[in-house]
């Protein structure tokens, strides 16, 4: 039988960017978005442009490396906004604007002060406005999961008429439940006249933990563009999940009538990139990429799965990315071997003397790992670009004293902006004595709210990813480190939040 094509709509960039600390460089972005690329993945959102600078240039910045899947920009339903982006995916092969406005009593009377008649003239001034950039405009009703059917008729009707290609239907505060959510999907494209124009998408929260079954249940009714994002990262509890998304979709073909065009394969990689790049960890049993998601412990199963692997799997680990980790080089690679493996992870230092600064790290590190890995790659540029960034204060040294029976003491050397200080502290351990030193220099008097480790690999001399995230006068940032010293590597995040803290980037939220 020949199946539908299942658009998966990948924004991971833009509403997983807005879980509370996950913000993302430019160069973190095209990192991220090559590999989606490299999965295959429909269409990739990029941000929202209008937000601040930073976000323009990074929406312009994926829009201009991406070759093969459409790069769209998120876009209020206001002509600056819409200008802002269409300017921003220019450069793209296939670019996508994404406007929306909120269509729900609540967000109609409270947020926007509109009239539904108000609100229905203004998306259709926008989709107008986003067809003066691309054909390919989409159009969501924020909130339709709390909207009134009818009402979604008239806006989405008048919409596909002014020239929305995609409609998308948002359970932004995930409220809504599979069947319901799925009749909905079905009413509307079975009353709304020109509903054959568009194609019809789904965007679901996850607050009650329905967003993947809300998007089966919405493509069992006819929704052929799934959005969703790498390991469900977004807004508050998150977005549905695009591994458990598309693997749903692709081990039950028995049931959809759709597949997607995915190369499953790069899942992994993608799940653990998005992990160390936002510092947002897997937790081990979650569904496809958590680190148990294939492991048998029982005896019975292990016994089950030796003897036929079906008795107990239901897909198989290495169609999904689960392949052992590979040693890619060591103390005696050369330069040459080094540059030309993070050209093959879709790495691109910006200059000769980037790859020679990567290229003096990778030294050290493999002379106190002998096996390096790509993640350990991955790490390796991650704290090389975020010790670029915005480094107002910078680590000189770090000397810390464990020992049982004693306090705990660290001495610290920053450098605050050109000029060294230093601090020394006791703690409960190591790691508190070093935080607090680095708080006795910079003075930021944030609070920690996440302290968190992860082995990079395995083995005790794994490098240690450390995660922080501080929260001052509102604004949470998080902050991370790697180094095969976790007590270093530590230091090192709780710095880069702070230089984050420090540089006060502002951007604005598109919902707010
Ligand atoms: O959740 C939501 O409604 C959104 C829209 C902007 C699509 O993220
Ligand atoms: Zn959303």
């Amino acid at each position: 039988m020949n199946k539908d094509k299942l658009i998966i709509f990948d924004t991971t960039l833009r509403d997983g960017e807005q879980s509370p600390g996950a913000s993302m460089t430019r160069e973190e972005k095209v990192r991220i978005a090559k590999q989606l690329e490299k999965m295959r993945v429909d269409v990739i959102e990029a941000g929202f442009a209008a937000a601040s600078n930073g976000d323009f240039e990074a929406v312009k910045a994926v829009a201009d490396a991406i070759k093969d899947s459409t790069v769209c920009s998120l876009a209020r339903a206001l002509e600056k906004d819409i200008a802002r982006a269409g300017e921003a995916i220019k450069g793209a092969n296939s670019g996508r604007i994404h406007t929306f406005i909120a269509t729900s009593p609540i967000h109609m009377e409270k947020k926007l002060r509109m009239s539904p008649d108000q609100v229905v003239e203004q998306a259709v001034k926008a989709v107008r406005w986003a067809r003066q950039y691309t054909d390919n405009v989409e159009f969501s009703p924020e909130d339709a999961g709390r909207s009134e059917t009818d009402f979604l008729c008239r806006v989405i009707e008048a919409v596909i008429d002014a020239g929305a290609t995609t409609i998308n239907v948002p359970d932004t505060v995930g409220y809504n439940l599979p069947h319901v959510f799925g009749a909905l999907i079905g009413t509307l494209r079975e009353r709304i006249p020109n509903s054959d124009k568009a194609i019809f998408s789904v965007h679901c929260h996850n607050d009650l933990g329905l967003a993947v079954a809300n998007s089966l249940a919405a493509v069992m009714n006819g929704a052929r563009q799934v959005e969703c994002t790498i390991n469900g990262l977004g807004e508050r509890a998150g977005n549905a999940s695009l591994e458990e998304v598309v693997m749903a979709v692709r081990t039950r073909q028995d049931l959809f009538l759709c597949d997607t065009g995915l190369d499953t394969t790069q899942i992994v990689p993608a799940s653990r990139m998005v992990a160390s790049i936002t510092g947002f960890a897997v937790q081990p049993n979650k569904a496809i990429v958590g680190a148990n998601a294939f492991a048998h412990e029982s005896g019975i199963h292990q016994d089950g799965v030796l003897k036929h692997r079906e008795t107990y799997e239901i897909m198989r680990a290495e169609d999904v990315g689960w392949t052992a980790n590979k040693m890619v080089l060591g103390k005696h690679s050369g330069r040459n071997a080094f540059k030309t493996r993070l050209s093959e992870l879709g790495i691109q230092l910006e200059s000769e003397e980037a790859v020679n600064t990567a290229f003096a790290r990778f030294k050290d590190l493999a002379d106190k790992k002998h096996e390096i890995f790509d993640e350990d790659l991955h790490a390796l540029v991650s704290d090389e670009q975020s010790t670029q960034e915005q480094e107002h204060f910078k680590l000189l040294s770090l000397k810390v004293c464990s020992e049982t029976g004693e306090t705990p003491h660290a001495k610290v050397v920053l450098a605050e902006g050109g000029m060294e200080r230093e601090a020394a502290a006791d703690g409960g351990g190591p790691v508190d004595a070093a935080f607090k030193a680095i708080e006795g220099i910079v003075n930021s008097g944030s609070e920690l709210l996440l302290y968190s480790v992860n082995n990079i690999t395995s083995g005790t001399d794994a490098q240690g990813e450390v995660t922080v995230r501080v929260s001052k006068g509102g604004r949470i940032v998080n902050g991370q480190g790697a180094d095969t010293d976790i007590v270093i590597a530590s230091a090192k995040a709780y710095l880069h939040a702070l230089n984050k803290l420090h540089s006060k980037l502002e951007r604005a939220h598109p919902q707010v």
